[in-house]
């Protein structure tokens, strides 16, 4: 079954995260600990692209290998691969999957990730280390999940944020967000702070333009797309030890997500030594 989405920017998410499952697990070989995979808007293991303008013939039809077969292909891997869904099929297809590899240990789930990553972090006992790939459409993760990964202290997690459905949802002038829309943004950022902090009130118009002015409703700017990723990278650094600056992956030239890769270890030693990896990894795409 293929799975028909994403572009390049999906490939550059990929390859990222191919290059720091293979680092992880080859530093963490050695350790006493078991190694965990886990993949919480896991897909079907496969990807068809859709085809667009600025592609062109460069993925006509071609498929290629999602994040779970990408994450079973790491070598030397991980002791345990959770791979979590909530469409039935897709389901159905991780299962294929994991009957097809009987020498690992995998374990298939069809839950909402923000009921199956709290119970995932709850269960770590004190020699498990994960990484985590949260990879939804849109909107679907509660920041409030977040907190869960961020208190394990265990979890290097892989996060995207989908920056295109925030600035949709916020209009670049005036405060007048659509009620459904401003619960969305709240579940998707932990509070309403944010519509205090991604508005900035207009400089004052000249005196004379003062009057007559019939858009008494559009006196604020929203933040603009810079300074909107700064402040969602440093939301999440209250909850993080550390939160490298993201990789913001575009479709023809439009923001789509903030790549974010974070650490819940405290210890500096462990979360420098990620970041100079992760530094490297993402030097290429960095933008
Ligand atoms: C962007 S795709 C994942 C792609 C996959 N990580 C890959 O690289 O191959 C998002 C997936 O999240 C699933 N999904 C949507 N809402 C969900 C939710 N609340 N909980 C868990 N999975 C969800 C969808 O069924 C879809 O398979």
């Amino acid at each position: 079954m293929a799975h028909r989405f994403g572009g390049a920017w999906t490939r550059e998410k990929l390859s990222i995260l191919r290059n720091y499952l293979g680092f992880y697990s080859t530093a963490l070989k050695n350790q006493p600990f078991s190694l965990l995979y886990v993949d919480a808007f896991a897909g079907t293991g496969k990807q068809n692209p859709k085809l667009d303008d600025a592609q062109g013939d460069f993925l006509a039809e071609e498929d290629f290998d999602g994040s779970v077969a990408v994450a079973l292909e790491v070598v030397p891997g991980f002791d345990r691969y959770y791979f979590n869904d909530l469409n039935a099929e897709r389901v159905r297809a991780l299962e294929e999957i994991r009957d097809k590899h009987p020498a690992k240990d995998i374990r298939v789930s069809r839950q909402n990730a923000n009921e199956f990553i709290p119970a995932f972090c709850a269960d770590l006992s004190s020699r498990d280390r994960a990484v985590m790939f949260i990879d939804p459409y849109s909107t679907e993760l509660d920041w409030e999940t977040l907190r869960h990964v961020a208190n394990t202290e265990k979890v290097d997690l892989w996060l995207l944020f989908p920056i295109s459905a925030l600035l949709r949802m916020t209009p670049t002038e005036g405060h007048s967000i659509r009620p459904e829309w401003s619960k969305t943004i709240t579940r998707l950022l932990g509070n309403d702070g944010w519509q205090e902090a991604l508005y900035e009130p207009k400089p004052l118009p000249p005196m004379d333009d003062m009057f007559g002015d019939d858009n008494a409703g559009d006196q604020y700017n929203r933040l603009n797309v810079e300074e909107l990723t700064d402040w969602v990278t440093k939301r999440l650094e209250e909850l993080f030890s550390h939160v490298a600056r993201p990789v913001r992956l575009d479709n023809n030239g439009r923001p789509l997500f903030l790549f974010y890769f974070a650490v819940s270890n405290p210890s500096e030693r462990a979360w420098r030594l990620a970041d100079k990896v992760v530094s490297a990894i993402t030097k290429e795409t960095r933008r």
